[in-house]
């Protein structure tokens, strides 16, 4: 097998991540493994995490591995990614020798970088993970840069545990921008659009206006999606039309692209649109829904503390199969290598 990475689910095909889904159910079962015995990752945090940290080490510990954090810029050196650049910045090292380095040392390098929230035409190349996946002589994994895969896979777990069964077709899927103080990265509202829709449920997208509309790429990602799969992909400005009839609800907040690095441009939309709020009043309005969100979660801003300690919400379900997940995505990963 040659060499792959994990920087996107669209990179990926559906009988691949069926069978990565399968492999995840089945480390849910049984924790423990030699899948990574003598094997070890690289985990660089670029931006804070709790969950992505915690169970990135301990499926690396649980399968045998090792997993090592480095945060750059703070116990590690700063790190330049501009290629030719005269080097009289802060930064101490280019990514060439980093990821170089590191592919000497480990098996696998796993990536957090967020965009700078400065100019969307720059922050959409991701340039900061395609540039270790083209340096790295190991594998990289994407641990949300602009896109989040490893909450995609533990998102569609949960809801096939849930549903009991792994065909989602057939289930209406509204994702719903919220409120929130700051302007969020796109990447799980990204994220969940492309593998909704590649996983052929009937898709709305529900967010204040259509500043909200997500990048072109994976508009066009869920466009093509359901083509190939089946379901719909539905536009919708109005809660209450979205929810009604709902099987599944999934809530971001995220800042509207047009608006990126003026931000006080922004800010009166997004306070307008505080009611966006997940909340009894319109889980009341679908067929009985399951909520989600990636986690963190501000209470009482994104959705309401009764919605969040019902039983409807499978959010903790969510956090815990992302540690399945990234162990059947590092065990596949570390096996593609091996044979
Ligand atoms: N959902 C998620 O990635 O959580 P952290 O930011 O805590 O890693």
């Amino acid at each position: 097998m040659t060499m792959r990475h994990f920087l996107s689910t669209q990179d990926w095909s559906r009988p691949e991540l069926d069978a990565l889904l399968a492999q995840a159910a089945q480390f849910k079962r049984h924790r423990s493994g030699t899948a990574l015995a003598g094997k070890s990752i690289a985990l660089l945090f670029f931006n804070p995490s709790m969950r992505t940290r915690t169970s990135f080490e301990l499926g690396a510990f649980q399968l045998g591995g090792h997993a090592i954090v480095l945060q750059p810029g703070k116990d590690a050196w700063p790190i330049e990614f501009e290629s030719g650049t005269v080097m009289d910045g802060e930064a101490e090292e280019h990514v060439a020798e980093v990821a170089r380095v590191l592919s000497r040392y480990v098996d696998l390098i796993a990536v957090r970088a967020f965009p700078k929230f400065q100019d969307w035409t720059v922050d959409r190349e991701d340039r900061v993970i395609h540039a270790f996946a083209r340096h790295a002589s190991v594998p990289v994994i994407n641990m949300e840069t602009i896109t989040h895969p490893m909450q995609e896979l533990a998102h569609i777990l949960a809801l096939q545990q849930h549903f009991g069964c792994a065909d989602l077709r057939g289930r209406k899927y509204v994702l719903t921008w919220t409120y929130h103080p700051k302007p969020l990265n796109t990447a799980v509202a990204n994220s969940a659009l492309q593998i909704a829709t590649r996983f052929g449920m009937d898709v709305t997208l529900l967010c204040p206006n259509r500043d909200y509309l997500l990048d072109a790429r994976y508009m066009e990602f869920a466009r093509r999606n359901v083509a190939e799969n089946g379901g719909s992909l539905t536009l919708s400005h109005d809660p209450q039309e979205a929810y009604r009839g709902a099987h599944v609800v999934y809530a971001k907040s995220w800042g509207a692209l047009p608006y990126f690095g003026r931000w006080a441009d922004e800010k009166p939309i997004r306070d307008a649109h505080r009611h966006f709020i997940v909340d009894e009043a319109k889980m009341a309005l679908t067929d009985h829904a399951v909520f989600s969100h990636c986690l963190p979660l501000r209470r009482n801003v994104k959705a309401t503390d009764a919605v969040m300690d019902s039983p409807a919400c499978i959010a903790i379900d969510e956090a815990e199969n992302r540690l399945h997940v990234q162990k059947a995505v590092m065990a596949r990963l570390v096996e593609g290598r091996d044979s």
